[in-house]
């Protein structure tokens, strides 16, 4: 029977039970749920609403069922039509009249709004605490790596020197921004929606600031329609994910480049690779293609949630039920990724030898060459002029800028002397973009310690913490 028979006459449909139920889904909030519920019911036995009694049975029922849900003693009813219905029917079954009072004040479009804002609010922490150790992970490879020259790529044509360091420091960075991300989202969704009721308040004497404390709210909401009807922090969340998501998938991208024999810049542990069932030579970057096939994946969940909502008049409406489908596979996507990325990262062979020998073709010192000149009172269109026949003398000719008698250089330009090779070798090259910003060893280190201390700052503030 269900919670809501009394208005009908007949037994629900099975296919609309079916089609109806969210409990394969949303079971998974069942701690957010018993959680808010003892809130709810300890804040109406302070306002008086319901006796401390029942509320002290509605606490012990519920931290059993709890409990049995945990170890498994407790199976989920996927009969039950949502996680809501089911904790609360178990409890009156067990518990009879105080059960059937636990729901005053209270509709589920209010409960359901509560339970995926603490459940998102635990998830969240933990996908902070993955993207922080990847910070970490891309850090400390970095230091290793601060005088690994490489090529730096545009349109994916070698075109100036820097550091394997310099290069990972940017994904550090892409990152950390993505941990603001995720705290702007936090902080917003930690609003309390609880007492919105089914969107027009109620008649008893509630008190939500009350409940907003014993659950770590904020505040609460200041609208109880908006209360109801607002999914932002899905979206504000399902996009910060979209966008770290994106990152993952450019770097897998460059991943699965520097590990093809025409790169070979890094070699993937065995562990963290893959076969093939036909080729015996093969070894498959898949972790990579899979984060970024599964980056198509969260988008859609993105795009899912705001076209869910698009054409939605305030203010609960059962398409909302779709939200957590989406909201789940995006969080539980982004963990996924997060936590086997980071050991592929971190077990990686750099080859060295490789990044010289490929940043040692291509002339991507050739912008320093014009600097050189330009640097000697050459007007640099000249020089970036002059510099481009050299290039194209030395590809003609089989030779780099490198191997280019300095005979060939004076006749180019009067201003060019021996001191030219010094200026366009490829550490001098590197050591020279001092630019704040830039891949010098010495300011890519001051990039490593800023990002160190970021991450020492928030891992004593989690100390103290707990
Ligand atoms: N299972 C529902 C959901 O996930 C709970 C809210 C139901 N509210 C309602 N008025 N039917 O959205």
């Amino acid at each position: 029977m269900k919670l809501w028979a009394g208005r009908f006459s007949k037994e629900a449909d099975e296919r609309l039970n079916d089609f109806n139920s969210s409990i394969r889904f949303d079971s998974r909030m069942y701690e957010q749920d018993i959680k808010g519920s003892m809130a709810h019911a300890q804040m109406l036995a302070a306002q008086g609403i319901i006796s401390a009694q029942d509320a002290a049975q509605i606490t012990d029922g519920l931290a059993q069922i709890y409990e049995e849900l945990k170890s498994g003693r407790l199976e989920i009813d996927p009969e039950a039509e949502d996680i809501h219905m089911f904790v609360e029917q178990v409890l009156t079954a067990r518990i009879g009249d105080a059960g059937k009072r636990l729901h005053t004040a209270r509709s589920r479009n209010d409960q359901v709004a509560l339970d995926l804002r603490l459940y998102l609010r635990d998830e969240l922490k933990e996908v902070r605490a993955l993207l922080l150790a990847l910070i970490r992970t891309f850090a400390e490879k970095a230091a290793a790596h601060t005088e690994t020259v490489m090529p730096g790529y545009t349109h994916l044509q070698r075109a100036q020197p820097i550091t394997f360091a310099h290069h990972l420091m940017a994904y550090a960075s892409m990152f950390v921004r993505d941990v603001g991300r995720l705290d702007d989202a936090s902080r917003r969704m930690n609003q309390l929606p609880l007492g919105s009721g089914a969107l027009a308040g109620t008649t008893y004497p509630i008190n939500r600031q009350l409940v907003a404390q014993k659950l770590g709210f904020d505040g609460v909401m200041s609208n109880s329609l908006d209360g109801v009807s607002d999914r932002d922090y899905c979206i504000e969340i399902a996009s910060a994910i979209a966008t770290i998501m994106m990152h993952l998938s450019r770097l897998s991208e460059e991943v699965v480049a520097w590990c093809s024999w025409e790169f070979k810049f890094i070699e993937l542990d065995d562990a963290f690779a893959t076969g093939s069932s036909i080729m015996p030579q093969k070894k498959n970057p898949d972790i990579c293609e899979l984060v970024r096939g599964k980056t198509g994946r969260v988008y859609g969940d993105l795009i899912s949630l705001l076209t869910m909502l698009k054409g939605l008049p305030l203010a609960y409406n059962k398409d909302m039920q779709e939200d957590k489908e989406a909201i789940f596979d995006a969080v539980d996507t982004v963990k996924a990724c997060l936590a086997t990325v980071l050991p592929m990262i971190d077990t990686m062979t750099i080859l060295k030898e490789n990044m010289r020998a490929a940043a040692a073709k291509g002339f991507i010192n050739a912008t320093d060459c014009a600097d050189y000149l330009t640097k000697k009172g050459v007007p640099f269109r000249d020089a970036y002029k002059c510099t481009g026949a050299l290039v194209a003398q030395c590809i003609s000719r089989g030779l780099t800028l490198e191997t280019l008698p300095l005979a060939d250089y004076q006749a180019a330009h009067p201003a060019f002397e021996a001191d030219v090779f010094e200026a366009i070798n490829l550490e001098t090259c590197v050591c020279g973009r001092i630019s704040e910003g830039g891949p010098a060893p010495c300011e890519v280190e001051k990039q490593i310690a800023s990002i160190r201390a970021f991450l020492d700052a928030l891992e004593a503030l989690r100390i103290h913490d707990s």
